[in-house]
């Protein structure tokens, strides 16, 4: 059994990335153990905070802590990550080198209105991965162009499952 911890890289109460990680879930995988880790309450990162972390940070380290693979839920904000998602990698890189997420499995999708469907900052957060020591699953690549019905699409749930697939190998 495979632990994933989801980071929803939007705070939004409807954020279309928090609704593809559902999906995700629903649809699930007899090898794959899901859980969200929550970021919304993380302060902006500072090193003047590093030496007492507040609690927010501390939780979201020990979640980070017990699960094999991060799947991060990329919204693409100014063709880059959201600033919340590289707020919670910055905690979690840090003390430098003994981060958290460093020999974690990392796998990312993302999901937005436009034609690009994320590719733009899942690129940014590819080159950012190998820094914080995360080896990323690379394939299938989940770049999610949002459409009225498509949670009920069949074609579209196919991809979804060999995504999960990929994750539980
Ligand atoms: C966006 N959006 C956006 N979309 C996109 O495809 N490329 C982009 O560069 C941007 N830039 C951008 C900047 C900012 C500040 C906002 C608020 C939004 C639109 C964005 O993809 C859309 O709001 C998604 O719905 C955000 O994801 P969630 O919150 O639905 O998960």
């Amino acid at each position: 059994m495979k632990k994933i911890g989801i980071i929803v890289g939007s705070l939004r109460q409807n954020s279309l990335n928090k609704q593809l990680a559902e999906k995700f879930v629903k649809i699930g995988h007899p090898e794959l153990e899901f859980s969200f880790i929550d970021i919304k309450e993380l302060p902006l990162f500072s090193e003047d905070l590093e030496e007492n972390p507040p609690s927010a940070v501390v939780q979201m380290r020990k979640d980070i802590q017990k699960v094999d693979t991060v799947l991060f839920m990329v919204p693409e904000y100014n063709r880059s990550v959201s600033g919340v998602l590289k707020n919670a990698i910055d905690w979690a890189s840090r003390p430098y080198n003994q981060g958290c997420l460093k020999g974690k499995n990392a796998a990312m999708a993302g999901v937005a209105y436009g034609m690009a469907g994320t590719a733009v900052a899942q690129s940014h957060l590819r080159s950012i991965l190998p820094v914080v020591g995360m080896n990323l699953i690379q394939q299938p690549e989940m770049y999610i162009t949002y459409k009225e019905g498509i949670w009920e699409d069949e074609k579209t749930s196919a991809f979804f499952k060999s995504f999960l697939k990929a994750l539980a190998q």
